[in-house]
């Protein structure tokens, strides 16, 4: 374990804060080049420990995957959706992105695979995914509970008609990778809209007709592909997860200002941005109107920021999946906002990486704020000083970061124990984070 970090209470954020690629897009992105029939090229790739575990499966699936030395560009020998019997478990590390995803590609393969993860990775629901997989056909065995390890015994799928009990972009794309190795059509049902990377990568890439999105009956069908996927070069633009961090301290930090450019605005990633403006911030998104074409179909642009005093706005329970990943800095934003906050309509965080509702809640108790675990979110009165605090180790990188912004406006220092758990999604947050925050 790795030493404490310190933060200091910080005066103001100002610079440039640029991002390395989405994790979400880099998981996709090395997954579809798997599939392609050939060598294609990933830049700014994620350099994260959840995207090396989707690298570490697929080599271990025959898949040739060179990394550049700073890691941050791959050539990925994709060969047609053929991959190797595994003969070791496929170990997903501490990423459900990649056990969600693979265990779709692999429903398809005949033979057999054991995917596993970590001791939190072994706890959370796989159900969600099994379920939808043994409807097409395969033979997907489970824990206690539909915990990992996930035995999947693929071969010929059938396509499905499916609506989940809940809104996730990991059960979607679980759906629609094995729906696109199964014969017949697979239909998707989400009453929630979720990040659609999957369905954007699935339209650049794959023969005219594999895929319709009927956002009126909210449906997305998928077929069989006839053609193998071609190869591809893709850009994967900066993580707006990971932008949100910079962004919520130079709201929150007076006379501060901070540009972040070359970011994904993916309508299904920018949920946080949009609730902080409708609370007031100074956050213009400007699109760059020739983006799409690098990026497989992905938008992508600046953000710029000001700081601003923010008042409270109830969350749409809509936007919900666009800001399931910020949730947890919200919660610390809506503290300083002008009044009561609530946030409902999340009871999906108690299965991320740990019960975020919780560990959310702990985390602001520490730094010595004032809010209230509810059964589907969080709810605390807004005007609030943090006195900073000694946060223990929580494991969730998401809860660290979080907590850091919290100290960053404490009146008192912070320590961040474990910090190294930051490692799964953003492991330069503190090199930047130092960078753009100025002291007294
Ligand atoms: C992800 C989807 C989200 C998100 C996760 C990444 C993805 O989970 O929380 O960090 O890349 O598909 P859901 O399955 O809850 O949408």
């Amino acid at each position: 374990m790795s030493e404490a970090i310190q933060i200091k209470p910080a005066v103001r954020v100002r610079g440039l804060a640029v991002l390395q690629g989405d994790k979400s897009l880099s998981h996709r992105a090395l997954i579809f080049a798997a599939l392609a029939d050939g060598i294609s090229r990933i830049e700014n790739l994620a350099t994260s420990e959840d995207v090396n575990a989707t690298i570490r499966v697929l080599r271990t699936l025959g898949i040739e995957i060179t990394l550049a030395p700073d890691g941050e560009s791959a050539q990925v020998e994709g060969r047609g959706g053929i991959f190797d019997q595994p003969s070791m478990p496929l170990d997903c590390g501490n990423s459900a992105t990649t056990m969600s995803l693979m265990a779709g590609v692999l429903a398809s393969q005949p033979f057999e695979s054991i995917l596993t993860g970590d001791a939190s990775l072994s706890t959370r629901p796989m159900n969600y995914i099994a379920e939808p997989l043994r409807k097409f056909g395969a033979v997907v065995e489970t824990s206690e509970n539909g915990r990992p390890p996930l035995k999947i015994t693929g071969g010929k799928l059938t396509g499905v008609l499916y609506k989940p009990k809940i809104a996730s972009a990991q059960i979607k794309s679980a759906v629609l990778l094995a729906g696109l190795f199964a014969t017949g059509s697979t239909i998707f049902h989400e009453s929630l809209q979720t990040r659609d990377h999957t369905e954007r990568l699935i339209s650049h890439l794959c023969e005219k007709g594999v895929i319709d999105i009927d956002r009126l009956e909210k449906t997305i069908t998928v077929r069989k592909i006839e053609s193998p996927i071609e190869p591809f070069e893709i850009v994967i633009p900066g993580d707006p997860s990971s932008a949100a961090y910079p962004i919520a301290l130079a709201t929150l930090l007076p006379e501060s200002s901070l540009t972040v450019p070359f970011v994904g605005l993916n309508a299904g990633r920018i949920g946080f941005f949009r609730q902080l403006q409708a609370m007031g911030a100074h956050i213009v998104m400007s699109r760059d109107p020739h983006s799409g074409k690098a990026t497989a179909g992905e938008p992508v642009g600046e953000i710029t920021v000001h700081s601003a005093r923010l008042k409270n706005v109830p969350i749409d329970p809509d936007r919900i999946p666009a800001i399931i990943d910020e949730i947890p800095l919200l919660a610390v934003v809506s503290c300083h906002s002008d009044r009561d906050w609530e946030i409902s309509g999340a009871a999906r965080l108690r299965e991320k990486e740990t019960d975020r509702i919780k560990t959310t809640a702990q985390m602001l108790e520490f730094m010595g704020a004032e809010v209230e675990e509810t059964e589907d979110g969080l709810k605390g009165p807004g005007g609030q000083k943090f006195k900073g605090g000694d946060i223990p180790c929580i494991f969730d990188h998401r809860i660290a970061m979080s907590a850091a912004i919290a100290g960053w406006c404490s009146v008192s220092p912070t320590a961040i124990n474990c910090p190294e758990c930051i490692q799964i999604s953003f492991p330069k947050f503190f090199d930047l984070m130092q960078n753009l925050v100025e002291y007294q």
